[in-house]
C-alpha cells in the first residue's frame, strides 16, 4: 500500500519505517530540511534502539523515501498520516497549529480519495477540525474530493518504539465509516497476526483513549511518588510497599516505581491538555491537577535532599550527574527531571558534571557552552573532583557500578539516588552515605 507520513519525529519515523518494513511504499515528509537531508544520508536524527539499521535497510530497498516536497507526499499515499508535534500551548491545551497546517497542505494538493489518519495525540474534537480545514480549503480550490479522517492514536514507548509498533497491545481506530475501518485493518494486518488487536470505535472515544492511557500511567507514578514522600516521614520503606502492592494482580508491578518525577514529551503535556479539555467542557478534573502538582514537586525532591545535606548555598560544590534523558534508552530530554535538577543546582551556586549514554548531544543543543555544566563522555570521569553523585535516569550501566571506585573518587562519599537503584544497607556497609526516594531518610 502507499502511505505518506507527515512528521519524521519519534512517532512518524518509527511508523513510516515499520510500515515500510512489512512491504508498504512509504514517503516520509517533514518541513525540517536538515532532518530530511540527514535521513537521506542514512543518518537517523534520534536515538531509538534498532531504528538505524531499519532505516538503512528500507532506504536500500527503496520502500521508504524522505522529502520536504509536500505535493509529492500528498500525491503518493492513499493513507496520509499526521504525526507532527502537539506541544502545549500557553494555557496547557494542545497546540494544534502543526496538525492543522498538515491538514491544509493535504487539502491544497489532493486530487483523489485520501484517508487522513491522525496519529498525533490530539484533544477530542480535533478530527472535526481537520475535516473542517480540508473542506474549507477544497472549497477555496473549487473542488470536492472524497476523504475520511480517522483517529489512530499511537501508544509506542520511546526506547522500545519499534517493538511496540511491530507487536502492539492494541491498535485503536476511531472512525464512523466502516469502509475506512476495513482499510485501516488491511494496513495493520501484518501487525495483527496472532490475535485481533484492532479496536474500532467512534472518533471522539479514540481521541480520548490516548489521553486516558497516558493520564492513567502518570497517575500511577504520581501516586507512588506521593506515597514515597509519606513513607519517608513515617519511617517505612517504599520499596517494600511497592513489592507488597505490585504482587496484587489488580495493581501489578508496572509504573509503580517511585522516583524523581516523570518527564518526556507525552505525560506532562498530555495530563495538562486533558485537564484543559475538561475545563473547556465545564468540568474540574481534580485528580489530573493533583497528578501534575505531585510530579512538579517530585522533580524537586532530590534538590531538597541535597540542600538538606549541604545547606541552601551550594557555591563551590560540584555534583556528578548520571542520566540526562527522561528515561533510559532514549536521547529525549523534553521535560526531563534532569533539567529541573541540574538547573536548580547551578542556580544554588554549584557546578554539574553530567554523563548520559545517549543524550549528551541533546544536552549540548539545549544548554550550549556553560561553564557550570560539563557534559562528559565517561560515566567514571564525571565523578572526578565531584563532591557527590546524583542519579537521575535508571540506565542499566548505573545499576551495578564499582562502588569502591565511587567511594574513593567522590570527595564527600555521598550518593543522591533518584531511582532507588541500590540497597541502603549495602551502601552503608560500603561507607557511602546514601539518599534514596521514600526509604526512610
Ligand atoms: N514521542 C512519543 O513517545 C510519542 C508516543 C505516542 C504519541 N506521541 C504523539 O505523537 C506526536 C508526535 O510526537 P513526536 O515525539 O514524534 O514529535 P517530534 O517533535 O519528535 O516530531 C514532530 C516532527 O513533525 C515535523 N513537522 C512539524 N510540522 C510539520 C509539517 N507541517 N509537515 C511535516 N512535518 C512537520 C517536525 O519538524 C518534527 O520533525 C505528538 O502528538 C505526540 O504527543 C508521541
Amino acid at each position: 500500500m502507499k502511505v505518506t507520513i507527515f512528521g519524521t519525529g519519534y512517532v512518524g519515523l518509527v511508523t513510516g519505517i515499520c510500515l515500510a518494513e512489512v512491504g508498504n511504499e512509504v514517503v516520509c515528509v517533514d518541513i525540517d530540511q536538515e532532518k530530511i537531508d540527514r535521513l537521506n544520508q542514512g543518518i537517523v536524527p534520534i536515538y531509538e534502539p534498532g531504528l538505524d539499521a531499519m532505516v538503512k535497510e528500507n532506504m536500500a530497498t527503496g520502500r521508504v523515501k524522505f522529502t520536504t516536497d509536500m505535493a509529492e507526499g500528498v500525491e503518493h499515499g492513499v493513507f496520509q498520516f499526521i504525526a507532527v508535534g502537539t506541544p502545549p500551548d500557553e494555557d496547557g491545551s494542545a497546540d494544534l497549529q502543526y496538525v492543522l497546517a498538515v491538514a491544509k497542505t493535504i487539502a491544497e494538493h489532493m486530487d483523489d480519495y485520501k484517508v487522513i489518519v491522525d496519529k498525533s495525540t490530539v484533544p477530542v474534537g480535533t478530527a472535526d477540525k481537520v475535516k473542517a480545514v480540508i473542506q474549507e480549503t477544497q472549497q477555496q480550490r473549487g473542488v470536492e474530493i472524497d476523504f475520511d479522517v480517522v483517529s489512530n492514536p499511537e501508544f509506542l514507548k520511546e526506547g522500545a518504539a519499534i517493538e511496540d509498533f511491530m507487536k502492539p497491545d492494541r491498535i485503536v481506530v476511531g472512525t464512523d465509516n466502516p469502509r475506512t475501518a476495513e482499510l485501516l485493518k488491511a494496513l495493520y494486518a501484518p501487525f495483527n497476526r496472532s490475535h485481533e488487536r484492532v479496536i474500532v470505535m467512534d472518533v471522539r472515544s479514540a481521541e480520548l483513549t490516548k489521553y486516558a492511557a497516558n493520564a492513567m500511567l502518570a497517575t500511577k507514578i504520581s501516586f507512588m511518588n506521593e506515597l514515597s514522600n509519606l513513607a519517608e516521614r513515617l519511617g517505612a520503606d517504599i520499596e517494600h510497599v511497592r513489592n507488597g502492592i505490585g504482587s496484587d494482580s489488580r495493581i501489578g508491578y508496572d509504573f509503580i516505581y517511585p522516583g524523581c518525577g516523570y518527564g518526556g514529551s507525552c505525560f506532562p503535556k498530555d495530563v495538562k491538555a486533558l485537564e484543559r479539555t475538561a475545563q473547556q467542557a465545564g468540568y474540574k478534573a481534580e485528580l489530573l491537577s493533583a497528578v501534575e502538582n505531585v510530579n512538579d514537586r517530585q522533580k524537586q525532591v532530590l534538590v531538597n535532599k541535597i540542600k538538606q545535606h549541604y545547606g541552601e548555598d551550594l557555591t563551590g560544590k560540584t555534583f556528578a550527574l548520571w542520566g540526562l534523558a527522561f528515561k533510559p534508552k532514549t536521547d529525549d530530554m523534553r521535560e526531563a527531571p534532569s533539567r529541573v535538577i541540574l538547573e536548580a543546582l547551578i542556580e544554588a551556586g554549584a557546578s554539574v558534571q553530567a554523563y548520559d549514554p545517549e543524550a549528551l548531544n541533546e544536552a549540548r543543543r539545549i544548554y550550549g557552552d556553560k561553564p557550570e555544566l560539563k557534559l562528559m563522555e565517561s560515566q567514571d570521569r564525571v565523578l572526578e573532583g565531584a563532591n557527590a553523585l546524583v542519579i537521575v535516569t535508571e540506565w542499566k550501566n548505573f545499576w551495578s557500578p564499582d562502588f569502591d571506585m565511587i567511594k574513593t573518587t567522590l570527595k564527600d562519599k555521598v550518593i543522591f539516588d533518584g531511582r532507588n537503584l541500590y540497597q541502603p544497607e549495602m551502601m552503608t556497609r560500603m561507607g557511602l552515605q546514601y539518599y534514596a526516594i521514600g526509604r526512610g531518610q
